[in-house]
């Protein structure tokens, strides 16, 4: 509707932007109400057993301790359905970490020192906390994370693999990883005048408002639950997590306002983590390339309190030809936190896997990685047969090994030095589904020609206010200044969560629809616009309910340069660049910053994050920043993303894929292919850190 420039798509700024630098926006632990008390969660302190005394009593007297809850005090809540919500319920411990109590008192100092001096007693078991290729509990679960099928067989294997002239056999391994996002999970709850109003740190307060609902057997109008500005989740976020029901509890019991914020140290056992993986990539081709079998096998683990599945052998359903193919999953329960979403959960880890054994029959077959893949590219999606609404993944390799530079290439390993350095170029594509749920969403027409949309969004620091008014401006026809977005809040319009890359897309198309229907409405106004103005209010329902005969992802390649010190062991990339086709860019600007923000969780995966299980203890040993690595500037260098302008009518009215995931999907496979075109080692395992490398 409007003319020039079209407003979808320009590079908008964030409109919290200074709000943010200024510390004017308030996260979940800023918000403080008169005579607010402070929370803080007690550990277990054993890897598997029972709670057999809480000497409680010795912390009361301490210095303005308020409360002590337990299994034995706490409010007694519905079991929720994911069990890692019903914290103080029992006395039983699943894994070290596992909150046994919650010490409520005037001050985060007073409260942090009774958790200290809380003494807990158990029975105590030993735990089993090692993931290995033969553990006996191994089984095949009917579904892994997001509904993918546990097993999936096509053709014969077996028989073509067998006789395929080039064979990849490979195992690669990759431990823990943690989301730790830079505002730790928090909450500050108060009940008061039976309604309960919640800041929480979360990916999705809807969620969070109908699951406290349940478990604490209120009305969802009794419930508030607001998430303004959230500093970053990466998955661990989009679930409710335990801070929100310990708040709520405290404040129940207590009857004051209570602020729980996690310390990062406990984070690593109460917020999932991207489970280990152990997975085996098998690829038969002839003497071409071209591939006859494929199979990607996953072993993975869960907790024993709740099933969730690395869905990683997902990808090769996906990627490429193959006439037969086997994809799978077993999972073992370990006396383990349970592990969950983690930025791409299944494609990161399965992509790495996958795609570093695509570059393993490259060099055995002798082709060059780019042109491997680009003949095997299928016509339709292999697994399903369904047609792909887009794909554009030859236009990315081709594209991206241009600005690159992939050319002139020698595949030699291991001669190309500067000094002690050794460097190598490495490509690996990128893959990630369109998901999309319903939204609902209202539009507001002013007497005073302004808009305001109403929706329970959550920006995650994605730019989720901006991107949403750019929709409401394209979609009105007016000037993106005279749009108004709220969003952060349970009691506007439901909403579903930022994850999945799914945010942007289910809210936008419903925010669109209520654009749209409010301008319908205002055309067939026969008088002027009343004073109170014109509010319009929609779901997607029905829209959802379609299912798309289409097989629906975004495509990507990324290509990285590495050096690698002989002497030292280390890994540092050079380059990194990444070229994208995921529909159409909705924001120039926080695109750009979504897609170099996961590349650089990339690089991450590859070189310096990791988290160990310690056998005797049960705990993650690196559970906090200064173990546990995420990449600081130095360990970043220029890093380019790109992308394809992608036309697809086959996705939502905005024309646009997920972009939040893609970006760290392959990153790590790149990163590690080069890494053995610079020294001539074939690394199976995540991280490269220095002694991976020597
Ligand atoms: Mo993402 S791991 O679905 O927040």
């Amino acid at each position: 509707m409007t003319q020039t420039p079209r407003v979808l798509g320009s590079p908008a700024v964030r409109r919290e932007a200074a709000d943010k630098v200024t510390g004017v926006a308030r996260y979940a632990a800023e918000h403080t109400a008169p005579g607010c008390l402070y929370a803080w969660p007690v550990p277990a302190s054993i890897g598997r057993g029972r709670i057999t005394a809480v000497h409680a009593d010795e912390v009361l007297a301490l210095t303005g301790v308020h409360e002590v809850l337990t299994h034995e005090n706490a409010p007694r809540l519905e079991p929720p359905d994911d069990a890692n919500l019903a914290v103080l319920q029992s006395a039983d411990v699943p894994h070290r970490g596992w909150y046994v109590a919650l010490v409520v008192a005037n001050s985060p100092e007073n409260a942090q020192a009774a958790a200290g001096a809380l003494r807990v007693e158990y029975d105590e078991e030993k735990p089993d906390v090692t993931l290995t290729a033969d553990h006996p509990g191994l089984y095949t679960p009917q579904e892994a994370n997001a509904g993918a099928a546990g097993l999936r067989e096509r053709g014969d294997f077996d028989g073509a693999f067998a006789s395929a002239a080039v064979q990849v056999d490979a195992t690669y391994s990759m431990i823990a990883l943690h989301n730790h996002p830079m505002e730790p999970h928090a909450a500050t709850a108060w009940w008061l005048d039976g309604h309960l109003t919640v800041y929480d740190s979360s990916q999705g307060a809807s969620t969070v408002r109908d699951t406290l609902a349940a478990m604490f057997g209120l009305r969802q109008e009794k419930i508030t639950v607001l998430s303004e500005h959230v500093g970053g989740g990466f998955g661990s976020k989009g679930t409710p997590r335990p801070q929100v029901v310990l708040a709520a509890m405290a404040t129940r019991h207590t009857g004051l306002p209570v602020k729980v914020v996690f310390p990062r140290r406990q984070m690593a056992a109460v917020v999932g983590h991207r489970a280990p993986t152990i997975q085996r990539v098998r690829i038969g081709s002839d003497t071409d390339g071209v591939i006859r079998a494929l199979a990607h096998e996953v072993v993975t683990q869960t907790s024993t309190i709740r099933e969730f599945v690395e869905q990683a052998a997902v990808p090769a359903r996906i990627m490429y030809t193959s006439p037969n193919s086997r994809t799978g999953h077993r999972v073992t329960a370990l006396d383990v936190p349970t592990p969950s979403w983690m930025r791409a959960p299944g494609e990161a880890s399965g992509m790495y896997a996958l795609e570093s054994a695509m570059d393993e029959l490259a060099v055995a077959a002798g082709v060059d990685p780019v042109l491997l893949r680009l003949r095997n590219e299928p016509d339709e999606e292999p697994d399903s047969g369904r047609p792909f609404s887009s794909r554009h993944l030859t236009e990315c390799l081709a594209e991206g090994a241009r600005l690159f530079g992939w050319q002139p290439r020698d595949p030699q390993p291991g001669i190309r030095r500067e000094g002690t350095l050794l460097l190598g170029t490495g490509v690996a594509a990128a893959m990630y589904p369109v998901q999309v749920s319903a939204s609902s969403a209202s539009a507001h027409a002013a007497a005073d020609g302004t808009f305001r949309i109403r929706i329970n969004a959550t920006d995650i620091g994605t730019g989720a206010r901006t991107v949403l008014a750019q929709i409401a401006a394209d979609a009105l026809g007016v000037p993106l200044e005279s749009v108004r977005v709220d969003i952060g809040s349970s009691d506007l319009p439901h909403a579903p969560l930022a994850g999945g890359s799914s945010g942007t897309a289910s809210w936008g198309w419903s925010v669109h629809k209520a654009c749209r229907t409010l301008v319908e409405r205002l055309h067939g106004l026969v008088n002027e616009l009343p004073a109170q103005g014109l509010t319009v209010t929609v779901d997607t329902e029905e829209e959802m309910a379609k299912e798309s005969p289409y097989s629906r992802h975004a495509f990507g390649a990324h290509f990285a340069e590495v050096q690698v010190d002989t002497v030292t062991g280390e890994v540092r990339v050079r380059r990194l660049l990444g070229m994208f086709a995921a529909g159409r860019i909705l924001n120039a600007r926080t695109a750009r910053s979504q897609f170099t923000g996961a590349m650089t969780m990339g690089i991450g995966m590859a070189l310096t994050e990791g988290s160990h299980l310690d056998p005797v203890f049960g705990d993650f040993t690196e559970n906090d920043l200064a173990s546990y690595h995420v990449p600081a500037n130095a360990d970043v260098p220029e890093i380019e993303a790109h992308w394809i302008d992608e036309e697809d009518d086959h996705l939502n009215p905005m024309g646009s894929k997920g972009i939040g995931e893609i970006g760290i999907v392959g990153t790590a496979a790149a990163i590690g292919n080069a890494v053995h075109h610079a020294i001539g080692v074939r690394l199976r395992e995540l991280p490269l850190t220095p002694d991976v490398v020597l």
